[in-house]
C-alpha cells in the first residue's frame, strides 16, 4: 500500500510548486488537475529526479462525484492518504450582478465544494495516519471583495471551516494549516480575467515556489495558518480593522482599475 499527499491543483502556479516542494522533502505523491498532460510532466520529472513516479489523476473537481472519483483511482492505485492539500481554486473578477452566474457557481463549486467533498472523504484514511490537512487560502479570505465578490466568499468558507476543523480534529492528533498567499504570479490571474503583468506591475507579487516552501513547513511544523511575506502579514493585520464603510470602496475601486487596465 503507497502513503501519498494528495495534491488538487498540481498542474500549474502554487500546486505544481507543491508538488516539487513535497517530492523533495521524500513524500510519495497523487496529482489532480484537468489538465494530464501538465500532470504527467511533471511526475516525469519528479520520477527524473529518482522520486516514486507520482500517481496522476486527471479530472475535472468541480464536477458532481469528482471526489468519489479520486478516490477510486487512489484504491486502484494501492494508495491511501496521509496528506491532504486542497489547492486548486480560481476567482473571477467583476462584479456579482455583471459576471455570468452558472461561472460563479462554478468558483464555489471548486473552492468550497469540491474541497470539503475530498475532505470529508479523505478524513477517515488522514486520521488513521495521524496525518495532515494543507488547504489553500487567500489573504482576501480576511476581509469581503467587492468587484470579486464570489472568490472572496469562498476563501472565507475555507479559512472559516479549517479553522473550525483545526479544533475538532486536535484530539485525533490531525492537523490543519490555512495557506494565505497574497497576489503570486501564476495562470490565476489570466483565468480571473486580468492582465498578469499589470496585476502584478499594481501588487508586487511573490514566486509560486516561496509560497509553496512557506506552506509546506508551515504544514509540517502543524501551524494553523501561515501569511507569506511580511506586507501581506501586515495586509492581514490592518485590514479587518478598517470599517467596511471605508474599506470596501477602496477595494472595489482597486478591483475595477484592474478590470480597466485588462
Ligand atoms: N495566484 C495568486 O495570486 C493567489 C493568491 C491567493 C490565493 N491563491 C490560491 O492559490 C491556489 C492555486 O492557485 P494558483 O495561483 O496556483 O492558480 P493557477 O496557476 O491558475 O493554478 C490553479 C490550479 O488548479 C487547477 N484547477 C483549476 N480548475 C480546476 C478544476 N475544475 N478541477 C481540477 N483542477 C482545477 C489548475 O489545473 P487545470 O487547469 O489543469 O485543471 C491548476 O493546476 C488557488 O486556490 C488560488 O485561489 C492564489
Amino acid at each position: 500500500m503507497r502513503t501519498v499527499a494528495l495534491i488538487t491543483g498540481a498542474s500549474g502556479g502554487i500546486g505544481a510548486d507543491l508538488a516539487r516542494v513535497f517530492a523533495r522533502h521524500g513524500h510519495d505523491l497523487a496529482l489532480v488537475a484537468r489538465s494530464r498532460d501538465k500532470l504527467e510532466a511533471l511526475a516525469d520529472a519528479i520520477a527524473a529526479s529518482g522520486r516514486p513516479r507520482p500517481i496522476v489523476i486527471a479530472l475535472d473537481l468541480a464536477e458532481a462525484g469528482a471526489a468519489e472519483r479520486v478516490a477510486a483511482a487512489l484504491s486502484a492505485a494501492g494508495a491511501t492518504v496521509a496528506i491532504l492539500v486542497n489547492n486548486a481554486g480560481f476567482g473571477l473578477l467583476g462584479g456579482a450582478a455583471t459576471l455570468d452566474a452558472r461561472d460563479q457557481l462554478g468558483i464555489v463549486d471548486l473552492n468550497v465544494r469540491s474541497l470539503l467533498d475530498l475532505t470529508l472523504r479523505f478524513l477517515p484514511e488522514i486520521t488513521a495516519a495521524r496525518g495532515k490537512i494543507l488547504n489553500v487560502g487567500s489573504i482576501v479570505s480576511f476581509f469581503a471583495g467587492p468587484g470579486m465578490a464570489v472568490y472572496y466568499a469562498s476563501k472565507a468558507f475555507v479559512s472559516s471551516f479549517s479553522r473550525a476543523l483545526t479544533e475538532e480534529l486536535r484530539p485525533a492528533g490531525v492537523t490543519v494549516t490555512v495557506l494565505h498567499p497574497g497576489m503570486t504570479a501564476t495562470g490565476f490571474q489570466g483565468r480571473a480575467g486580468f492582465d498578469n503583468a499589470k496585476a502584478m506591475g499594481m501588487v508586487p507579487g511573490a514566486t509560486a515556489l516561496s509560497v509553496a516552501e512557506a506552506g509546506y513547513h508551515a504544514l509540517m511544523a502543524g501551524r494553523r495558518s501561515v501569511v507569506p511575506g511580511l506586507g501581506n502579514k501586515l495586509g492581514t493585520l490592518i485590514m479587518p480593522l478598517i470599517p467596511d464603510a471605508l474599506l470596501l470602496p477602496l477595494v472595489r475601486r482597486f478591483q475595477e482599475s484592474r478590470l480597466r487596465a485588462s
